[in-house]
């Protein structure tokens, strides 16, 4: 699943760049029995399994070796805290970290306190494994370390950097399905795209997410450009 990471795309690049490097052990390589079995029965009974405690620990103690017992382990479960761009920022500015995935109905509650820094949840939703979870938490990580993105701008202008929704984007042709390109973007006056570019981010983000205006303020730089 993770050569969706290391062989495509921005995430590729950074790979290829020695900017991200990424490691996986699975616990099935850390299982002694005929059937390489990584889950077991709940206590309790139910429906589900979780997930066999000695193969995870074991693959997690590999990790460690390798990449010091500092190292802080991050569990995806839709348990955990809700990750969002603020998060991938801070997690951005980490050197290394060791994350778990888990399948089935997750891992044994005290393996989570003996080896679990940190829980994130990438939604509230839930997946059939944290694998996508933790593919999701590297993608956006990767694209805000130093030098990934091309434009070193690119990420500062997204959605949730600047704490709006990002403005609509266009290309050619300049007409299209009957619609023109909005004239301003064809002027060429830089100054007056960018007070337009800001006004669609602030009236999309009040007409679809009103939640996030209540937490955000503009900048300085932003009200000025609204008061031209
Ligand atoms: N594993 C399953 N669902 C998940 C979610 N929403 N976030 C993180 N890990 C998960």
């Amino acid at each position: 699943m993770f050569d969706a990471i290391t062989e495509y795309g921005v995430t590729g690049r950074a790979v290829s760049q020695g900017r991200l490097s990424l490691n996986c052990w699975n616990p099935r390589d850390y299982t002694h029995d005929k059937h390489r079995t990584v889950d077991d029965r709940p206590y309790g009974g139910g429906p589900g399994m979780v997930m066999k405690v000695a193969p995870l620990e074991d693959a997690i103690s590999a990790a460690k070796q390798q990449l010091g017992e500092d190292c802080k382990v991050i569990y995806l479960s839709p348990q955990g805290k809700k990750l969002d761009q603020q998060a991938l920022k801070q997690l951005a500015s980490r050197d290394k970290m060791i994350l778990v995935a888990g399948r089935y109905e997750g891992i044994d509650e005290r393996l989570i306190e003996k080896q679990i820094d940190e829980e994130w949840s990438i939604g509230d939703y839930v997946l059939s494994g944290g694998e996508l979870a933790a593919m999701v938490m590297i993608d956006g990580v990767a694209r805000l370390l130093p030098g990934v993105l091309g434009d070193e701008n690119s990420a500062e202008q997204d959605s949730f950097m600047t704490g709006f929704l990002d403005c609509p984007h266009y290309t050619r042709p300049e007409k299209l399905f009957d619609q023109s390109v909005p004239e301003v973007l064809l002027g060429g006056d830089h100054e007056a795209i960018r007070k337009w570019r800001l006004k669609q981010s602030l009236g999309r983000t009040w007409l679809r997410r009103p939640d996030l205006l209540a937490k955000e303020t503009l900048t300085d730089e932003q009200k000025a450009l609204l008061e031209e």
